[in-house]
This record gives structure tokens, sequence and C-alpha cells, in this order.
């Protein structure tokens, strides 16, 4: 009988999620010390974002065929080195979609009625009575969404919003073909027409630092940022100012730079700032599909085949620029 591939797992997945797949492979975990203290000997890395995978570690894996990486997005690897040196990188997007796309809609409407503060007054005895001034938010109906980056979650986000009833505006590197369901205007446009500002685009370099003190200058003084993408591609002391000088009214944010923040950082101490601690994907229905996704493309890649869902199929012989 032939040995069992070993993969190198950056953290303990639950047995439910990974299933029967620990029937076909070997486990290498060690999730206390230097998590890749074995990495010459695996075939495959099984990886979660919050893991940085660089050159500098991945030179000593000879035997490495495939990483797979249980998230949409894949920042925390070096993809150029997997590419140069033909190892296919798999992600898990349409498994993150819908649960990403409630938690920003979740925070768009967490930053526009004011939960953060009202909250906190609630369970720090500044709650006196029912109030007609404290509190006050704005309504979602008639305003305008803009959605930086319109893939599958910016449109799973633009259809929650068109139930509130809202204008939706977008900006990609190129308006899309055949889609209907929102206006395509330019990156100034879109921080100036916005009321709400989802980001919804990967963390690259070209993407950040995309949204500095230029940018927040162009929105409205009553605008609200909202980001579930990347931390990074916020200015994060650009954010701090303008929240505290009232360029912009609100933020939501679900990532920051970095994670964990620190307790003390100046977002925790804004009222107007509502901070989660990355849980776009943290629902159980996500979890067990990007646990899936992330399994298929483990085996594919262990087995020399193409991985359903590649981030550099250049990798393949066969690749076409699209
Ligand atoms: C979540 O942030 C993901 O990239 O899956």
């Amino acid at each position: 009988m032939n040995a069992k591939p070993k993969v190198l797992f950056t953290d303990l997945i639950p047995d439910e999620w990974i299933g029967t797949i620990q029937d076909k492979i070997e486990i290498i975990l060690n999730n206390s010390g230097d998590r890749f203290q074995r990495i010459e000997e695996v075939e495959g890395i099984f990886s979660l974002l919050n893991v940085p995978i660089r050159a500098d570690t991945l030179k000593n894996a000879k035997s490495l065929k495939v990483i797979s990486n249980m998230a949409v997005g894949f920042d925390n690897i070096d993809v150029q080195w997997c590419t140069e040196n033909r190892i296919p990188v798999g992600n898990t997007p349409d498994t993150v979609t819908d649960s990403t796309a409630d938690a920003a809609f979740g925070l768009i409407i967490a930053a526009s009625r004011n939960f953060n503060k009202a909250s906190a007054d609630a369970r720090s005895g500044k709650w006196k009575g029912w109030s007609l001034t404290n509190w006050l938010g704005m309504e979602l109906s008639e305003k305008t969404l803009g959605i930086l980056g319109m893939g599958k979650i910016g449109k799973a986000v633009a259809d929650r919003a068109r139930g509130f009833k809202m204008r939706i505006i977008y900006h990609n590197r190129r308006s899309l073909d055949h889609f209907t369901g929102a206006e395509y205007v330019s990156f100034e446009d879109l921080f100036r027409e916005s009321d709400i500002l989802s980001l919804h685009c990967p963390l690259s370099e070209e993407t950040q630092g995309l949204i500095g003190r230029d940018e927040l200058k162009m929105m409205k003084s009553t605008a609200i940022l909202v980001n579930t993408a990347r931390g990074k591609v916020v200015d994060q002391e650009a954010l701090i100012d303008a929240l505290k000088t009232g360029t912009i009214t609100a933020a939501g944010l679900d990532v920051t730079d970095p994670e964990p923040l620190p307790i003390m950082n100046e977002l925790f101490k804004l009222d107007n700032c509502f901070v989660l601690p990355h849980i776009g994907t943290s629902t159980i229905e996500a979890r067990k599909k990007m646990a899936k996704a992330a399994c298929e493309n483990l085996l594919a890649g262990l087995r020399g085949e193409r991985l359903p869902t590649c981030v550099n199929p250049q990798v393949y012989s066969d690749y076409q620029p699209g």
C-alpha cells in the first residue's frame, strides 16, 4: 500500500468539516511552535488566511504539489513564488459569498443606525429612558450604496440593498458587460456620490492603501465606509482622522490592520466606528462549504489534477490569458 501523502495543516479544522479526507492523507499539524517545521516532508499545505506563507518558508518545501487556502482571499500566500515554481494555489470563492454579504449588510445597518454608541450607552448606564434625539441614524431607503469591486460578494451585497430600496453604483477596473443591477461610475464619482461605500476588492499591490486621505476627502461628510475586504486596503490612520474630524460620519469594519487590532487602538475609542473581529465568513454554513471546497482543491492538487478553483491557472500548460 502506498503511503498517504503528507499535508501540513496550519490550524486544526473540525473533523466534521473535513470528513473523509483524513482517510486519504496524513495530517501534519503543529499549531503551537513553528507551524512549518516539517515543511520539507509535505506534498500539500492546507492553510487559513491568518498564516502568512512566504517564499522563505516555501523554498524548503521540496515535495510540494499544492496549497489549498480555505478562504476566498489569498494575500497571505506568495502566489508569485508559487506560480514561478508551478505550484497551484486554491481558494474557496462562492462558498463565502452570502455570509460575507450578510456581514457587510450588518455593518451597513449597524453603522448607519449608530448601533455601536447606542449599545455601549445601554450597557454603561447612559440609557436613562426613551430618547427623542439620542442615537439618531440614517435611513437606507433611497440612499446610494457604492460598491468598490463588483465581484460575487459585491453583487450579493447589491442584491440585499435592492430590498432596502437603495440606489446602487459601483466601480471596477472595467465596467461589467450585461450587468444591469447597478450603475457603473468612475472611481472618483463612487466616492463623491456614495452615502455608504462598501469595499469588496481583494488586497493586492494595486489595492493596498487604496482608500487614503484624498479618497476619504472626496466622500460626503454624512457618508459611511464599510470594509469587509482586507484592512490594508484602507489607510487606517487616515480613516481614524476622518472619523475624528467629521470628514465622514461613520465606519463599519470587519477587517483591520493589524488583526487582531490592539485594544488600545484609536478605532476602538471612536463611537462612530463599529469593529468586528474578521467574522465575514463565520457562519456554520460557510465554514462547512469552505472546508469542503478546500479539501477538493487539495485532493485534486495531490493527484496532479487541475484544482476546481485555482488562483494561479498560469501554472497549467494549457493556460490562456482571459
Ligand atoms: C475571508 O476573509 C476570506 O478571504 O475568506
